[in-house]
């Protein structure tokens, strides 16, 4: 049987590129490379896009895609030659351009079958605001929050009254905690607040919940699965930056998490109601707080998590019972599958006269 090109698209314009190069060297060492041909496309921190022959490799052709009757192809931009042809995308990029819904609509714009979410899912699992809506909107449980914008910034006065005390702030729009803040009072609100609005024009404004942080890792299409539940240990304040990839000792994770059976069991099916209700398909991973008396919140959903060996996505399916390299296959395999259902639907050129 002749190989599938497989392109795997990783870096990106993003905070968490190196995040990036650390799942994609983890992918090509576990990948059953009898099944796949692959092409490396990394794309720089300033968006540009290269084929290269590792991660880490310095020679590099500058490419773009494009859409064809060969199929979608791999072009050299200086010599303007199709170097490949290929017939599914797997990008692995974190954060903005890459979980954000772009990526996924230029994949669709070049004809390419692409693993993971598609666009809306994508950019509405982003979105913290739009995610706790249409979680709202689905009867599942959310942590209460206001929005601000520049335009609109909330008195300390009106969300502490609203929301208690101490307080999350987050940007609506980021990952890997950047310009996350847990704040006490008004100077650290007002301060933290403008802070957060540097780097989104949209800020969460949270109420703190104090429990377990929970992850659950969902894969499949029309009939997802959720694996085992797993849980981060923190020993600092939050899960912030420096826990999550600096200070290893900051944090640790455990699968299955330290909870009863029957809570298992219902962030197991929350997990999967809340992938069905942001229209998830392929992969994501379901993210919680479960408070001490049992209360079962979700706090946001990530459409591309980390995917090294180590990460908690890939771990949680190795306790569930799918290895690593199973995993990866299988990821791929959907992808197709949507690709070819999306093209079995109607497109119905009217004339017009
Ligand atoms: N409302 C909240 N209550 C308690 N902790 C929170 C709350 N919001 C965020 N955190 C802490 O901040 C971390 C990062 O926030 P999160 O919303 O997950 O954003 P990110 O997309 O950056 O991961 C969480 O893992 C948790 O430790
Ligand atoms: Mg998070």
């Amino acid at each position: 049987m002749s190989k599938l090109q497989l392109a795997i698209v990783f870096g990106g314009k993003s905070t968490e590129h190196e995040i990036s190069l650390l799942s994609t060297r983890s992918i090509l060492r576990e990948i059953d490379k009898d099944k796949y041909d692959i092409s490396l496309v990394r794309i720089a921190i300033n968006g540009n896009w290269f084929l290269v022959d590792t991660v880490d490799a310095i020679e590099s052709i500058p490419i773009t895609l494009i859409p064809s009757k060969y199929g979608t192809s791999i072009l050299a931009i200086e010599t303007g030659q199709i170097i490949k042809t290929i017939d599914v995308a797997f990008p692995i990029l974190h954060g903005v351009f890459g979980e954000d819904g772009t990526i996924q609509g230029y994949f669709r714009m070049m004809n390419v079958a692409f693993v993971g979410c598609d666009v809306m899912a994508s950019s509405a699992c982003m979105d913290k605001d739009l995610t706790k809506r249409i979680l709202r909107d689905a009867g599942i449980g959310i942590a209460p929050y206001m929005v601000a914008t520049p335009e609109y910034k909330p008195d300390f006065a009106k969300v502490e009254k609203a929301l208690g005390l101490p307080l999350f702030i987050k940007p609506a729009n980021l990952g890997s905690s950047v310009g996350v803040f847990k704040v006490e009072n008004e100077s650290e609100y007002n301060e933290k607040l403008k802070e957060a609005l540097t780097y989104d024009y949209k800020v969460l404004i949270e109420k703190a919940i104090v429990g377990k942080e929970i992850e659950c890792a969902v894969l499949g299409n029309e009939k997802p699965k959720a694996s085992l539940p797993g849980q981060v240990i923190m020993n600092s304040e939050f899960y912030d930056f420096e826990s999550k990839y600096v200070n290893k000792d900051a944090s640790s994770t455990q699968v299955p998490a330290q909870l009863p059976d029957d809570q298992l069991e219902v962030i197991r099916s929350m997990s999967i109601k809340a992938y069905q209700a942001m229209g998830c398909e392929g992969l994501s991973r379901v993210d919680f707080f479960v408070t001490n008396d049992g209360e079962i919140l979700i706090n946001e959903i990530n459409t591309i998590p980390g995917f090294t060996n180590i990460s908690m996505y890939p771990k949680m399916w190795e306790a569930t019972g799918i290895s690593y390299p199973e995993l990866i296959d299988i990821l791929i395999e959907l992808g197709l599958e949507r690709y070819k259902r999306d093209n079995q639907l109607k497109i119905v050129a009217q004339e017009v006269k």
